[in-house]
């Protein structure tokens, strides 16, 4: 971990510019929105100058919290041989915020973010360019001066190469310091080298030490390779992006950046996900009250159309994208536990085709004990988080995962798998070093331990008190963005 720098130092005022595809709540499809708009909103709060970038999607520009968006730039994009005009757009939503929306309609003017829904666009390579160029001739026309850049995930990956070949070619100071973080280092920015020339980077970048992977262009490359410093987004994933099982191809890549590699968890917003306020509930509860939780319970098997539960029967509840990461085929190759078994689970989610129609079978071979929501539903998604007794996310493998710290919140205690950051962030309720600190109950990657996990959570449930702890050092947790928030200050301030 990294030093913590000169005593007030953090303090300071900084310039700090943000970048990323996604934002909560304006454009979400997993957890980068949430961590985008958090981080972003809690450095404002701390009083720093922030501003966002991000694309100018449809869905941005009409999102009723996006309220007074002004147009405020042209601009005009060298893209290979060609130049692309675009529009920057600009609102405020919180002081200390703005929020700047690079809007080409050609480009972002899409039903979906990054595909259709069967396939991702053709012209990803050329929406993202774009992209991070408009924030660089936005930085240049606004004279922005930022202390810190930082560009997240593969998306905005190429902006760090591309901010200081712009400055050089230009003489002009844009940044004084960039940073890159990896949210999921299975998404790379794998596209055909001939996109390379929309760049407009010079050859000696397009080789293996430039942006190169196996023949291919990769956005993810470049950022490891290029930033001022990397992050991830848990101490553990630090640790595993740097082997081949979990470095999908980049662990080499990863290496040669170790020294300049940190962890950092990400938190949780505690003004849209705490059980007392939350409005998306039937009823709200605190640790010294769970009455709510009940009512909660009782709503949510009402609405997937489940039988109801006496208290002694666990309702197990799943949000996540069906894809392999969130460990959906543990939970299929487990499907006797929920049959045969006197419990409820409610799944929420949607995503890889195949393992949709999975759930779907699952669902449907005992439809009063297992609901399923196959829809994107943030009210459901609160739900499930509150009216469950336990929450599964049995993750192949997790840079950091949000719902596991949802869950503690909710006091719901999770069933998680010992990787990235739910390693980092729940200890087993039945280990005998964790036993007495326990949140939640931990497990290997794989089915038969989720087996287990399951089986220990039953003898759990049957015994009250013990159950009552977990929950209650959950909802003790302190998972906030403030203090998520206070180690990319220290880390930014170290770096200036
Ligand atoms: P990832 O980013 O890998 O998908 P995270 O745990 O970091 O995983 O974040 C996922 C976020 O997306 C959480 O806020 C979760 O509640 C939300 N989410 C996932 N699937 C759905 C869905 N079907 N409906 C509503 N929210 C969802
Ligand atoms: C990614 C990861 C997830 C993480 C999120 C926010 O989508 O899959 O584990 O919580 O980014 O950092």
């Amino acid at each position: 971990m990294l030093e913590t720098p000169r005593k007030l130092s953090y303090l300071a005022v900084m310039k700090i510019v943000q970048v990323a595809s996604e934002l909560f709540p304006y454009v979400k499809t997993g957890g980068l929105a949430d961590a985008a708009g958090s981080l972003s909103a809690t450095l404002a709060g701390h009083g720093h100058n922030v501003s966002v970038f991000l694309p100018g999607y449809r869905a941005v520009l009409d999102h009723h919290d996006a309220s007074g968006i002004e147009r405020l730039l042209r601009i005009k994009i060298e893209m290979g041989d060609v130049f692309m005009s675009g529009e920057v757009r600009v609102f405020s939503p919180r002081p200390n915020q703005k929020i700047y929306l690079i809007c080409r309609d050609e480009l972002f003017d899409r039903k979906g973010v990054y595909g259709n829904g069967e396939r991702d666009y053709e012209d990803n390579y050329h929406r993202y360019i774009f992209f991070c160029k408009g924030v660089i001739e936005s930085l240049r026309q606004l004279n922005l001066q930022a202390d810190i850049v930082h560009a997240h995930d593969w998306q905005a990956a190429m902006l760090p190469l591309l901010l200081r070949y712009t400055e050089r070619r230009t003489a002009t100071p844009l940044a004084l310091k960039t940073i890159f973080t990896i949210h999921n280092i299975a998404f790379q920015g794998l596209f055909p080298m001939r996109s390379f020339h929309r760049t407009n980077l010079p050859d000696e970048l397009r080789g293996v030490d430039g942006v190169e992977y196996y023949g291919q262009m990769n956005f993810l490359k470049a950022g490891i390779l290029f930033a001022d410093r990397v992050t991830t987004v848990s101490p553990r994933y630090a640790q595993e992006i740097q082997t081949p099982e979990f470095g999908c191809g980049l662990d080499g890549v990863i290496a040669t950046r170790a020294e300049d590699l940190a962890g950092l968890l990400n938190g949780i917003d505690t003004t849209v996900w705490n059980p007392a306020t939350d409005t998306h509930l039937p009823a709200t509860y605190t640790a010294a009250d769970l009455a709510g939780k009940a009512t909660c319970r009782t709503g949510l098997l009402k609405k997937l159309k489940l039988d109801p539960a006496s208290p002694d029967i666990p309702v197990y509840g799943m949000v996540c994208r069906l894809t392999e990461q969130k460990g959906v085929q543990l939970l299929l190759a487990n499907r006797d536990f929920f049959l045969n078994n006197d419990v409820r689970l409610a799944i929420l989610g949607a995503g890889d085709k195949r393992l949709e129609q999975a759930v779907r079978d699952l669902a449907a071979a005992a439809p009063r004990k297992i609901g399923l929501a196959m829809r994107l539903d943030e009210a459901m998604s609160h739900l499930i988080e509150a009216g469950s007794d336990y929450f599964l996310m049995p993750s192949l493998f997790e840079p950091c995962g949000l719902n596991q710290m949802y869950s503690l919140a909710y006091g719901t205690p999770p069933l998680v798998t010992q990787v990235g950051g739910l390693h980092d962030t729940v200890r087993d309720a039945d280990a005998p070093d964790t036993a007495a600190t326990g949140t939640g109950i931990t497990f290997a990657p794989d089915a038969h331990a989720l087996r287990d996990g399951l089986r220990r959570s039953l003898a759990l449930f049957a015994d009250k008190p013990r159950h009552a702890a977990v929950q209650a050092r959950g909802m003790a947790t302190d998972n906030s963005w403030d203090k998520a928030a206070q180690s990319y200050e220290h880390l930014y301030a170290e770096m200036l």
